[in-house]
């Protein structure tokens, strides 16, 4: 299976568009010494032309050209599949009204995201009326097959598993399910990649699931727990917003050194993370404890 990071960062991209913190400011005045990325969303494949997306973030139009397929010989191609939702937040969920030309589209999603995304965003009626889109239920704690558009097998399979984390704040329910973890295993080759890209604290239960995966991707939305307050762009604390954050004692960091996978990369890094820049302290210690800050277009082969 082939896993390909399309974006990295958390909503809003990086450099984000209003923002002049130390980092933004890196990423526009020495682009070499910080990255820019895009918002955070992964492509999944195992035959490397069909892809299912795992979250569909705002940029997912430039986002696309990673795929690079070859030229097709009609009109029209459709290199997705179907768009695997890990909750309804805005930044992974624009581009599912964006991917409306595609005509039809499927979207795994747990009720309880469905439900935010019928009722509160309405992005899936928008949608709708534009694209057929099937919708796939997404149950927790029990893996489906992902299949294509034709209803054949994919070869892989998606299991969601609740997170702790608050739902979107445009919800007018907290229903279970509304933010998950995903794993998603080749069945053929046996590959498993975990993708957290949201995440509010690690308990026992899912570091296990976390422990299966060759390849974990994790929430790396801020380095400390009161990084926008030291700004002066927050009152909130990471955790108050449901992130748990990599440093400190019960970071991220601390309990994903121990794993035994053999890949750790951090994902929906947010612009405010010293981490971004290159040869900083913050992406030394993260890269000592033996996880990788992750890039747009890093891609992996499990
Ligand atoms: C989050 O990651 O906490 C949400 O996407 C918040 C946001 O981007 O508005
Ligand atoms: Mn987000
Ligand atoms: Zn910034």
């Amino acid at each position: 299976m082939d896993v390909l990071l399309l974006g990295t960062a958390a909503g809003g991209g990086f450099p984000q568009w209003n923002c002049w913190c130390p980092s933004c400011r890196t990423a526009r005045t020495n682009p070499q010494q910080a990255h820019p990325r895009t918002q955070s969303s992964v492509a999944i494949s195992a035959d490397g032309a069909r892809w299912f997306l795992l979250n569909a973030s705002p940029d997912v139009r430039d986002q696309l050209g990673l795929l690079n397929g070859k030229a097709p010989s009609g009109v029209r191609a459709v290199p997705i599949e179907g768009v695997v939702t890990t909750d309804a937040e805005l930044d992974h969920t624009l581009g599912i009204a964006l991917l409306r030309e595609g005509r039809a589209l499927q979207l795994y999603s747990t009720a309880a995201v469905r439900r935010v995304l019928e009722e509160d965003s309405r992005i899936l009626p928008v949608t709708q009326a534009f694209a057929q889109e099937e919708t796939r239920d997404l149950p927790l704690d029990q893996p489906i097959p992902l299949r294509h558009r034709n209803g054949e097998p994919s070869r892989m399979t998606a299991l969601a598993f609740a997170v702790p984390g608050d739902p979107p704040r445009f919800a007018r329910q907290d229903l279970p399910g509304h933010t998950v973890g995903l794993v998603v295993k080749d069945t053929v080759t046996g590959g498993c990649c975990a993708f957290v890209p949201g995440c509010g604290a690690l308990d026992a239960p899912i570091l296990e699931r976390l422990k299966a995966a060759d390849l974990v991707l994790f929430d790396g939305t801020f380095f400390t727990d009161d990084e926008m307050i030291r700004l002066g762009i927050s009152d909130r604390r990471a955790r108050e917003l449901g992130h748990l954050p990599i440093s400190g004692p019960g970071g991220s960091l601390e309990q994903l050194s121990r794993l035994p996978s053999r890949h750790k990369v951090y994902t929906h890094i947010n612009n405010s993370n010293p981490m971004l820049v290159e040869g900083s302290p913050e992406r030394a210690s993260v890269e000592r404890a033996g996880l990788r800050v992750g890039d747009d277009g890093m891609r992996f082969t499990i």
